[in-house]
């Protein structure tokens, strides 16, 4: 008998995990949150009273959706990065619909049932759009999109470039730009700068539900990759970090421990006290906006925004 031996496949999370557990301070990448668990549970967050992002942007979505479309001018396909559930984007692709050309929609995610969600939503509310979703992490390169035919209209919403750093940031956009064509145009939404009263219960909400979605990501280490973190002895912490413009989120160890990753080989010490840090959330002035647009090759066209300015849209072009 022929017997074939094979490697043991690694879950795809396993070098994300590895590289930031074994740094210091200890971090696990924001994209790890989104297993199908955590995607539901980012969905709850956008329903909470206290997240206003998704709600303003919403709005100024509402408001404005035929003049950011008609701005963007004649596109034929829009491309998401980061679509999730798309609960928004239905708004600007029926406006982008309404504009007269067949559209084609190109969710991408590395959350495939969230994709899954973004499809029975457009199957209900846009039964004409054509969808096409892609799994992928947009972080690796996305030079397929260059090839799609006609103008495309990219969308970077929710404020999901404020999880990188500024500089990162600059790049990311202009890996965006290298899959753009003449005449395309990315929209971009970004979080503004607000009072810690209104910054820090949006991350930190009264029913636990963010608490839940950051302790998530141990329940998916332990499912994937064998671990064995006990999740009631970490905490959520939320700091609103001055300085730096930034919403940070922590898993802090509430005792001293020592947790083993067992498909990774790996034990890892905790102090008491210590953090795992899990997300930054950059809040932007225009300035900020301004400065990573010009580090990606890309300029300002339009802004639009909400009566507070909490929370502003805008259309970028190379
Ligand atoms: C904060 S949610 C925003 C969802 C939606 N765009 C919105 O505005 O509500 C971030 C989304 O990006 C996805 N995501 C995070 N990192 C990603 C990556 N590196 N590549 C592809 N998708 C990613 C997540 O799965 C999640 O659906």
């Amino acid at each position: 008998m022929h017997v074939r031996l094979q490697e043991p496949k690694l879950s795809p999370i396993a070098d994300d995990v590895m590289s930031g557990l074994t740094r210091n301070p200890k971090t696990l990448s924001p994209k790890l949150f989104y297993d199908a668990r955590g995607s539901e549970l980012f969905d709850q967050i956008t329903e909470l009273q206290e997240y206003y992002p998704t709600a303003t942007e919403r709005k100024i979505f509402r408001d404005n959706a035929a003049d950011i479309v008609a701005q963007a001018a004649a596109c034929t396909a829009a491309v998401e990065l980061g679509a999730g559930s798309a609960s928004k984007t239905v708004l600007l692709l029926d406006a982008l619909m309404k504009a007269g050309e067949p559209i084609t929609y190109y969710p991408v995610d590395v959350s495939a049932s969230a994709l899954d969600a973004c499809g029975v939503r457009m199957q209900q509310l846009l039964p004409k759009l054509q969808v096409v979703p892609k799994v992928l992490d947009f972080t690796q390169g996305m030079p397929q999109f260059r090839r799609i035919a006609g103008r495309k209209l990219f969308l970077f919403i929710g404020s999901s470039i404020g999880n990188f750093e500024p500089l990162e940031a600059g790049l990311f956009l202009k890996q965006v730009r290298s899959s753009m064509n003449q005449g395309d145009a990315l929209l971009l939404g970004t979080d503004m700068r607000k009072s810690p009263d209104v910054l820090i219960p949006a991350y930190d909400d009264s029913e636990g539900v963010t608490a839940e979605f950051n302790k998530n990501v141990l329940v998916r280490l332990n499912r994937e990759l064998n671990a064995d973190f006990d999740v009631d002895q970490f905490a959520h912490r939320i700091v609103w970090n001055d300085e730096l413009s930034r919403i940070e989120m922590h898993l802090e160890s509430l005792r001293r421990q020592s947790v083993s990753l067992g498909a990774l080989d790996l034990d890892i010490e905790f102090r008491k006290g210590e953090t795992i840090h899990t997300e930054n959330s950059y809040k932007f002035t225009m300035p900020m906006v301004h400065a990573i647009a010009e580090n990606g090759g890309l300029s300002v066209e339009r802004t639009w925004s909400d009566t507070k300015e909490w929370f502003t849209v805008h259309l970028l072009r190379a």
